[in-house]
This record gives structure tokens, sequence and C-alpha cells, in this order.
């Protein structure tokens, strides 16, 4: 969006000059240049199924252990097995699966959830995905040997490699060959070619067909309240936003420790609370449960008594901040102005 504005603001630059032909703008002409060869070479780091792309180097299960419990374990769990940020990584796979490379446990309706481990075709799609996005709050920091020792123990965690391997560039072809869902993923469906197949059993309805399909999902009221306020954790792209979760109010629902946070949020202006999910601090704090950073409820609990800690809260959301809490950092919000961090502080330690 940024970018587009800035070029229709260049392109209004030149019609405004009234030396550029009309023509010219069409092309762009003096517009951007060609990427450097440095430039193409930073962004050029996928790794294909068949490993091209894949950069020489090796890490052992041990050495992934480190890091996993630095910088992976406060989000996926000691073992992989969190759902706390994001589905399980690791579990529901067996040795059997790994000679049939079909995942039993994903037709098993007994299966409670899904793990990463469980649905991955390819090993290479794993390398790929940690050295591009993780650790979630500083991706592309590992380096290619960082990158094969954390997958090595992720794939230890799944009894998929020994304790004492070395996992590198010139033997991740063999740990494909052991991959528990290699087999698992198809192509072979109408949503990969236009002419395949459609994956639904329905035949299509060519007269009196029902004219609006709605689809919904809903949550039953016990488990409402399990991941707080839905709408207030989106991201802000996407044209879905969750439903307003603590509607009727969850005072009258089983999980009462939601309680307070009902009646902080009662008693604060709108625009606290708006300034707070529009600047996207409700994607690391929830009301009353930590999440990547600590809960509203906690922040709350430690400073409401001792309100000469405000400015020494609104510096940290300003420049940002780590270890009070835990490991993982809070970035620093240098777009936001003073005023509008320190409404969002005092709502959030005194719920007004
Ligand atoms: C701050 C929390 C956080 C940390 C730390 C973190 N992750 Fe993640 N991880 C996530 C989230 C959130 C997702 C889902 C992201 C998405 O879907 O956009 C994810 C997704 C993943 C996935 C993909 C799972 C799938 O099935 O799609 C892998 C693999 C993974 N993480 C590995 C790691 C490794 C390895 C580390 C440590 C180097 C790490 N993560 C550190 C939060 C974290
Ligand atoms: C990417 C995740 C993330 C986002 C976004 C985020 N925070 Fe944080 N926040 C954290 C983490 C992690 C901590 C704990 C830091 C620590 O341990 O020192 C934290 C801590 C805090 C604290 C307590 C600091 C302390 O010393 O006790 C306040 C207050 C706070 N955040 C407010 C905000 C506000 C206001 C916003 C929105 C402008 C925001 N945060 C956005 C992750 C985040």
């Amino acid at each position: 969006m940024f970018k587009l504005a800035k070029t229709i603001a260049a392109l209004t630059l030149f019609a405004g000059a009234g030396t550029v032909a009309a023509q010219n703008l069409l092309v762009f002409e003096g517009i951007g240049r060609e990427a450097t060869a440095n430039e193409v070479t930073a962004w050029d780091i996928d790794v294909r199924p068949d490993f091209k792309g894949l950069p020489k180097g090796s890490g052992s299960v041990e050495d992934g252990m480190n890091i996993w419990d630095a910088q992976c374990a406060s989000c996926h769990g000691a073992f992989g097995e969190s759902a706390e940020v994001f589905g399980p990584l690791v579990g529901g796979t067996t040795i059997e699966d790994q000679k049939t490379g079909r995942v039993a446990s994903l037709t098993n309706p007994a299966q409670p959830q899904r793990s990463t481990l469980m649905k991955v075709a390819t090993v290479s799609t794993l390398y790929d995905y940690i050295y591009r996005a993780m650790p979630w709050n500083a991706p592309r920091s590992l380096t290619p040997d960082d990158t094969y020792a954390v997958l090595a123990y992720m794939l230890n965690l799944g009894d998929i490699v020994p304790e004492d391997f070395v996992l590198s560039d010139q033997n991740i072809a063999e740990v494909q060959d052991r991959m528990p869902n290699r087999y698992g993923m198809t192509t072979d469906h109408g949503m990969w070619t236009v002419d395949g197949k459609p994956d639904a059993l329905n035949t299509a309805c060519m007269s009196n067909c029902i004219q609006e399909v709605v689809i919904t999902s809903s949550l039953p009221d016990f488990a409402r309240n399990a991941h707080e306020n839905l709408a207030e954790q989106d991201r802000t792209f996407g044209p879905y936003r969750g439903i307003d979760s603590t509607k009727p109010p969850l005072a009258a629902l089983p999980g009462v420790n939601y309680q307070p946070v009902v009646a902080m949020a009662a008693t604060a202006g709108p625009s606290a609370k708006q300034l707070f999910s529009s600047n996207n601090c409700a994607a690391c704090h929830a009301a009353a449960s930590a999440m990547v950073g600590p809960s509203i409820k906690q922040v709350s609990d430690k400073y409401k008594d001792k309100s000469e800690n405000l400015a020494m809260l609104e510096e940290k959301v300003k420049k940002g901040a780590v270890g009070t809490w835990g490991q993982i950092p809070m970035p620093p919000h240098p777009q936001i102005s003073d005023d509008d961090i320190s409404v969002m502080v005092k709502w959030m330690v005194t719920g007004s």
C-alpha cells in the first residue's frame, strides 16, 4: 500500500512537471532500477524438494538442542509439543509411518491434533521455512548451520534421526526417505490442475441450485473463552476477522478467571482499547493469559499499585524490552506517539 502510494506520488510529480509524455508514464520510465546481484542473492533462498537451492553446511542434534531450548522452546514447547502459540510441531508419528511413508494417525479420528511432522511431506520444506521465518520474533537470524542443527533436533524429537546424528547437505536426501508422510501429499486433484478432478464428492448442480452458501464456524460456549477475544488477535490483513468471543459477557461462562478482564474492558474508554488493537499490541498481549508477551492482567497485577512505573513502561514500549518476563523481546514502537503509548500503558496497568 505504502509503496503504491509512493508510486502514485511519483507519477503525480512527473505529470505536474509536464515534461514527460503520458505514454512514458505507462512504462514507468525513470522509476525503479534493476535489482543488484547481491539483492537477488539475499532474496533467493528457496530450497526445493529436489534440494536445489540448499546451502552447504551441517549441524548436530546436540547443537540443535541448545538452539531449540534458547530460541524455539518458549513458543513450541521443550519437545515441540506445545499448542500455545501454534499447533504442535512434533507428535503423532510412528516408526511404522517411516516405513510406509504415510502417517496412519492422520486418518484416525481419535488423534486429537495434527502436528507439523504428521503433515509435512518434504524435509526441504522444513529447512526452507525455518531458515526463512523462524524464530518468529527474529526471522533470518539463523545461519545455515544453525538451521541444519535445529532441524536435526526437531527430527530427533520425532524419532526420525538418532541422537548422535549430524544433518548436512550431503545426507538430507537420505532423511527424506524416512519422512513419515513423504507419500502423503497428492497433486492429483482439481485444486492443482484446472482440468483435474475436483476434490469434492458432490456432483455439479445444474438446476434449482442453492443460491448462496453461508459457511460459518462457531465455538461451543465452554470453549469460547479459551483463547480470549478472537477479534483482537487477528492479523490486520486478509478479509476475515475473528468473532468477538467476549459476547455475551464471559462472566456468565465457566471460565471464571476472565471476570476481571471483562470488568476492565467495560470501564476502559474505547480509545485505549482501540489504540491497543489498532497498534497490534493485541497480537502479543491477551487479556488474561500470557501469549508472546505477558497478559494485560499480569502487567496490571505487577504495576497497578506503583504508578511511578508508568513512565518506565512507556519508555519500554517505545524502545523495546526484554528480560523482565522472559527471553522473548518486545520490539520497539518508534512510530507510535508518546501520547498514544501513555494512554495504552495506563489502560493496561489501571484498566482505565
Ligand atoms: C515467538 C514465538 C516463536 C518462536 C520463538 C519460534 N516460533 Fe516457530 N512458529 C511460531 C508461529 C506463530 C508459527 C506459525 C506461523 C504462521 O503460520 O504464520 C510458527 C511456525 C513454525 C513452523 C511451521 C509449522 C507448520 O506446520 O507450518 C516451524 C517448523 C517452526 N515454527 C519452527 C521453529 C523453530 C525451529 C524455532 C526456533 C529456531 C521457532 N519455530 C521459534 C512461533 C514461534
Ligand atoms: C511482537 C510481540 C509484542 C508486541 C507487538 C507488543 N509487545 Fe509488549 N511485550 C512483549 C513481550 C515479549 C514483553 C516482555 C518483555 C520483557 O520480558 O521484558 C512485553 C512487555 C510489555 C509490557 C511490560 C513491560 C515490563 O517491563 O513489565 C508492556 C506495558 C507492554 N509490553 C505493552 C505493549 C504495548 C502498549 C504494545 C503495543 C504498542 C505492545 N506491548 C506490543 C511483546 C510484544
